[in-house]
């Protein structure tokens, strides 16, 4: 065993690689969500379709995909394995304690949070991920160039009530998630500091509230066809 994967295998470890990834994965939900708004534009899904075609296409976005598909698998199996290791210990769960009810309760339920959002994940890259890349999505011309149009596969999706019932239900899970995950990925990092702790649980509950709405709102809008 080397150092590097003595430390992953470390309590240390497989905690700093969780605050890591969820971190990115932070990062990533705030991209996805700025571009899956254009949805919301009234322009017969244009905008939407010249994004995700640019996003599914571009060597160096698909490079970051990859790294991201790889980070939402250690972030989940890493939760899996720090959750099996407390439920032995019967210790207290493998994230650092915040105060407050809600963080509270978040905390002691991540791993449920997370199953939920995993199985979100599941459903929502088999129906608009799986399409783009192995599916047969029709084409239409935007300004002379034929773009597969994922806005109609989103469209038809968010107009089926239990698929915007699932969102909206999955985006509370994600915000509970959030609400808990984003200051204690900065605890377990050591980016915890007396005069900062205020503005950085201030800046993660606001994310966790903010990006979860937003996102439900997509589908909410489209299955009542209000753009703007
Ligand atoms: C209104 C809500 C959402 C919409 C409309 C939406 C739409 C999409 C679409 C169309 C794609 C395929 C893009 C492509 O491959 O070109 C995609 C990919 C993806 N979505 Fe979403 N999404 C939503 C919410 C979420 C949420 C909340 C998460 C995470 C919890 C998420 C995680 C992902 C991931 C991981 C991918 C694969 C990205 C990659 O290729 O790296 N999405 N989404």
């Amino acid at each position: 065993m080397t150092w590097f994967t003595k430390f992953l295998s470390s309590s240390l470890g497989k905690k700093l690689l969780m605050a890591l990834t969820g971190l990115f994965l932070i990062l990533f939900l705030a991209v996805h969500l700025t571009g899956n708004l254009q949805l919301l534009k009234d322009d017969g899904g244009k905008s939407f379709n010249v994004y995700a075609e640019f996003m599914s296409t571009n060597p160096l976005v698909q490079t970051i995909s990859k790294g991201n598909f790889a980070f939402i698998l250690i972030h989940a199996v890493y939760a899996l394995i720090i959750t099996v290791q407390n439920r032995k210990a019967r210790g207290p769960v493998g994230y650092a304690q915040t105060s407050g009810k809600s963080s509270i309760w978040a905390s002691r339920n991540m791993g449920i949070l997370g199953t939920l959002i995993l199985i979100f994940l599941v459903v929502h890259l088999k129906h608009f991920w799986a399409e783009m890349h192995f599916g047969s999505v029709p084409t239409v011309n935007i300004d002379g160039k034929e773009v597969r149009d994922l806005a109609g596969i989103v469209n038809y999706w968010f107009h089926v009530e239990w698929y915007v019932a699932l969102y909206v239900f999955c985006m509370a899970a994600l915000g509970f998630h959030l609400w808990h995950g984003f200051a204690s990925a900065f605890q377990t990092l050591g980016l915890n500091h007396l005069k900062y702790n205020g503005l950085i649980s201030f800046v993660g509950r606001a994310f966790a509230i903010i990006v979860p709405a937003l996102f439900a709102a997509i589908p909410l809008l489209m299955f009542f066809d209000i753009s703007f």
